[in-house]
């Protein structure tokens, strides 16, 4: 799958005064099945997270508070999202390799994913995953 496919997608915001609520909702937001949701916090500033790629996975990344950067890279293009709004998703598709960094301090990233978590879905070497997108 080529990282044309991968897209912010923007959610649905309910902006009240008494504060704004966002939801998703399978099937109109996403068109994978959530199987599974996991996020990533208390990331110390200067880390980086990711550095790796699935096979089969689809995720949905959103930066539920602060801000971070998404690498993605099919292994003829890249490109990179500043993601800093509760509001937007950012749809991975599979066989992306993906590292994130400069979190903002305090910042979570939640990730709605197609599956659960397997390591024989990951390619953690970057060669290897080239090796498999040009086989493709
Ligand atoms: P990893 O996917 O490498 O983290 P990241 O991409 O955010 O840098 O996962 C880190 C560790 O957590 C690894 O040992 C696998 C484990 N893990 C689970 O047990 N379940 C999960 O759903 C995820 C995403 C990771």
């Amino acid at each position: 799958m080529p990282l044309s496919d991968c897209k912010l997608i923007s959610l649905p915001k309910i902006h009240e005064p008494r504060g704004n609520l966002t939801f998703i909702e399978g099937g109109a937001h996403v068109d994978f099945d959530i199987q599974r949701v996991y996020y990533l916090y208390d990331v110390p500033g200067g880390s980086s997270r990711g550095g790796h790629a699935h096979k089969a996975l689809h995720q949905l990344i959103i930066a539920m508070s602060g801000s971070f950067d998404v690498h993605l890279d099919d292994g003829h293009e890249k490109k990179i999202f500043h993601l800093n709004r509760s509001y937007m998703g950012l749809y991975v598709c599979p066989m992306i390799w993906r590292e994130l960094d400069n979190f903002s301090s305090g910042s979570v990233c939640m990730v709605l994913a197609s599956n659960k978590y397997a390591e024989d879905d990951y390619y953690r070497d970057y060669a290897e995953f080239m090796r498999a997108r040009w086989q493709a």
